[in-house]
């Protein structure tokens, strides 16, 4: 036996299956999905095959002519779940596997109709990146195994499913008033990008191969603010290659999604807090989109090389966005981006492996250990060789990657050689072993200089010393300027410093959330009281981790504010997706009692 992957059962002697077919009937009332999966096995498969599994109720396993296949569902074991070890007998093509999900999976979160915007039916969604997608099915769960895959999704009549695939048709269902969505996806993809979700939804399309899905509630807005994808997908062609996968169509969640984006090829899943109307927050979109060549074409191994695929995506995200509005919004981007570097580096400490880029995360759970540190430090690597190597070889190296690389999974060393094959010199230039393998961020960081950043961040840092932007000046800042002056204010203020912000910038009525968010951490470690309501509001209303970590955190600083975050949490926990639970009661519960 020989394991490749720290967090699956997948072994490296089996031959893994290449295709799956599920047939699902999604059951609002006991929240569970139940039917089939059929593994179709490797030609000339033999002997044992093992698989993930999490949470799996195991009825029944036949071949493809009813022949009994014997199975082991072993005992479960901390964050990897239980091994299934199926024993087809020889000459079988197919085990076909009848099942049902737990209806704490994961992987997937139930929705009461109160929880989404038109308030009438549910909603499922599916997030199975890093190891959930082994709560959703039996499958190979680790990223060095793909999988084409076809399913029949059976739903109640008044509601769509959509998946990470292309569509192929529907029917009636089985059963009176159900409706059965089919689906078929040829690019074999890793089981993390598997993708489902079900609800009331509506779509409107964007361009020739592109459409957006959203509860009919939202489905204008999210029309307007995503009406630019087509030129979007066309900019990041020019920069890495054709765009393999066909469609690029997006689905708008309901807001207790944890993610801002999840890359589901075919089917961006985004988080309605982008939907701020004046296309502000597309930059999440580019982000997903990029994924489409760096992460869904070439894969990280496993989650102990995941810098491959969010280093190099948030990479070109900030290239794609330099092509289309230039240098000084590219490097406002790196420039944020700096600010989430930094707290990370504080959480966890410039000397804890995990601050390495090469990880080794066996016995840990890959969502505790999530951070923007494969993000950021992994994507100022590669502007760091970009600059080594100039711009124009470096583009060419990046086309000659994907195209030598697509629809596989690498490792760091499998990177590493290809770097040293095409351009020899350049990673010792950088010296990327240190970047890669040892923690913190080398003093050869790129540095990134647009003509405002410098002014916003000593104007912001000479607070203390009364310097105050002119309410004039501030009122034309972008979005990203005031995100990038927000940033570098002292964490904790006055209450008159407070009010004069929120008064001249009105920040408590924002609706961009990157901004509303920064603003209510400092709001919130301040103890600034007339901010309280909206603090509220968007800790009972919002999943997306990325907003909760630094408000329950911020909280935590006051007595008056500890409560506050207690009685939120309390209130709001049940309706939190499990992994944005699990965030929030870690931050509550390291609060001090002293109340
Ligand atoms: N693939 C990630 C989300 C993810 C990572 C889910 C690891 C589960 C485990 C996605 O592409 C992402 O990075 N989303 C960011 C977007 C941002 C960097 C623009 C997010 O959700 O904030
Ligand atoms: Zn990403």
């Amino acid at each position: 036996m020989a394991r490749l992957d720290p967090h699956s059962y997948v072994d490296s002697d089996q031959r893994p299956p290449r295709h799956l077919r599920l047939d699902l009937a999604v059951d609002f009332d006991t929240r569970r999905l139940t039917g089939e999966a059929v593994l179709v096995l490797a030609e000339g498969h033999r002997g044992p095959l093992d698989l993930d599994t999490k949470g799996l109720s195991l009825h029944d396993a036949r071949t493809e002519t009813g022949a009994p296949v014997p199975f082991v569902l072993e005992p479960e074991e901390a964050v990897l779940g239980r091994r299934l070890r199926l024993m087809a007998p020889a000459g079988a093509r197919e085990v076909r596997l009848r099942y049902e999900t737990s209806p704490q999976a994961p992987g997937l979160q139930w929705l009461t109709p109160a929880q989404t915007a038109g308030g009438q039916e549910p909603f499922l969604f599916s997030q199975c990146q890093p190891i959930h997608a082994r709560t959703l099915a039996p499958v190979p769960d680790s990223a060095r195994v793909r999988l084409t895959y076809e399913a029949a999704i059976t739903v109640p009549e008044a509601l769509t499913a959509v998946m990470s695939a292309g569509p192929a048709g529907a029917r009636p269902g089985p059963r009176p008033y159900t409706r059965t969505f089919l689906f078929a996806m040829p690019q074999p993809i890793p089981s993390y990008l598997l993708a489902l979700a079900v609800g009331r939804l509506e779509t409107r399309d964007l361009s020739s191969r592109s459409r957006v899905w959203a509860e009919p509630e939202t489905i204008e807005a999210a029309a307007h603010e995503f009406a630019g994808t087509e030129d979007l997908i066309g900019k990041a062609e020019g920069l890495f290659g054709p765009y393999e996968w066909e469609r690029y169509d997006m689905l708008v969640l309901p807001p207790s999604f944890p993610y801002g984006g999840m890359e589901n090829p075919r089917m961006t899943f985004l988080t309605p807090t982008l939907l701020a109307g004046d296309r502000s927050l597309v930059d999440v979109v580019v982000h997903e989109l990029a994924h489409s060549w760096t992460g869904n074409l070439v894969t990280n191994a496993t989650m102990d090389h995941f810098w491959l695929n969010e280093g190099f995506t948030v990479w070109a995200e900030r290239r794609i966005l330099e092509a289309l509005h230039g240098e000084d919004v590219a490097a406002l981007s790196w420039a944020i981006g700096e600010a989430a570097l930094r707290s990370s580096l504080e959480r966890f400490g410039v000397d804890s492996p995990l601050t390495r880029l090469r990880t080794d995360l066996a016995g840990l759970d890959p969502d505790d250990a999530f951070s923007s540190i494969p993000y950021e430090k992994g994507s100022r690597l590669v502007a760091l060789l970009e600059r080594a190597v100039g711009r124009l070889r470096w583009d060419g190296f990046m086309r000659d990657y994907v195209r030598r690389f697509r629809f596989t999974s690498i490792t760091t060393e499998e990177f590493l050689a290809f770097l040293d094959e095409k351009l020899p010199g350049a990673g010792a230039a950088v010296s990327v072993s240190r970047w890669l393998y040892e923690p913190g961020i080398p003093d050869n960081a790129p540095t990134f200089r647009s003509t405002s950043l410098g002014s916003l961040t000593a104007l912001a840092e000479g607070w203390p010393q009364g310097r105050r932007p002119s309410p004039a000046v501030a009122a034309r800042w972008t979005p990203s300027e005031l995100l990038v002056y927000l940033q570098h204010l002292p964490r904790q203020l006055p209450s008159e410093s407070c009010r004069w912000l929120d008064e001249t910038l009105r920040l408590n009525r924002r609706g961009n959330y990157e901004i509303l968010v920064e603003w209510l951490t400092i709001a919130g470690g301040s103890d600034y009281e007339p901010a309280f309501a909206r603090l509220r509001e968007v800790l009972a209303g919002v999943g997306r981790m990325k907003y909760l970590r630094p408000l329950y955190l911020a909280l935590g600083r006051h007595p008056r504010t500890r409560a506050l975050g207690r009685e939120v949490y309390r209130e709001a926990a049940p309706r939190y997706h499990s992994l944005s639970r699990r965030v929030a009661a870690s931050l509550i519960e390291k609060y001090e009692d002293a109340s």
